[in-house]
């Protein structure tokens, strides 16, 4: 990577995606979601990935995040420690890269638990990463949900995600 002002550096990236198959035969044929993509993004840059439905940006964005592996390439990202090769982290490492790089998902239906209420849902990131005392949590959390207009926080907090209008 080298230079100083690069972020990410995502080098000859695919994903191949097994199609059939099953727990005992092994699939032969292959969806490539992401095929030999580059791409470079320097500080301060915002980048747009557009395209096709199925062209394969959530799957770029899920390789990014390390959610998912790739089948090959590479992305390194800058980090105080030097240039790292995301497929490298483990352990602490893998958490505070975590913490770091997010992804927002689509669907509101697909990534919100129905079993939790509004303020496990909330809280479930803090908990994970071990941030601030329950109290702290509580304060930060009613914060927010007055911040984005969830007034008054307390007639929110317990209630479940499906059970508030989308709108
Ligand atoms: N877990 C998976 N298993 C099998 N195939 C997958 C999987 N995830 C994605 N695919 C396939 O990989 C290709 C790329 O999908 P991807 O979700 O990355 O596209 P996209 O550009 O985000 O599309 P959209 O605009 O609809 O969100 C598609 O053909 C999709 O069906
Ligand atoms: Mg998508």
């Amino acid at each position: 990577m080298g230079h100083p002002d690069i972020l990410v550096n995502i080098q000859n990236l695919s994903k191949l995606f097994p199609v059939g198959g099953g727990i005992f035969r092994r699939s032969d044929v292959f969806v490539h979601a992401v095929s030999g993509f580059n791409l470079q993004i320097k500080r301060g840059e915002s980048v747009g990935l557009v395209g096709e439905s199925g062209c394969g940006k959530s799957t770029t964005g899920k390789l990014l995040t390390r959610l998912l592996n790739p089948t090959e390439g590479k992305i390194e990202i800058a980090s105080k420690q030097g240039v790292i090769d995301i497929a490298s982290l483990r352990g602490k490492k893998l958490k505070t890269f975590r913490r770091n790089v997010q992804m927002i998902f689509q669907d509101p239906y697909e990534s919100m638990n129905p079993r939790l209420t509004i303020y496990d849902t909330v809280a479930e990131p803090l908990n994970v990463q071990g941030i601030g005392t329950i109290t702290e949590r509580e304060e930060r959390i009613t914060e927010l949900l007055e911040k984005v207009g969830l007034t008054p926080a307390a007639s929110f907090l317990f209630r479940y995600t499906h059970r508030i209008s989308g709108g």
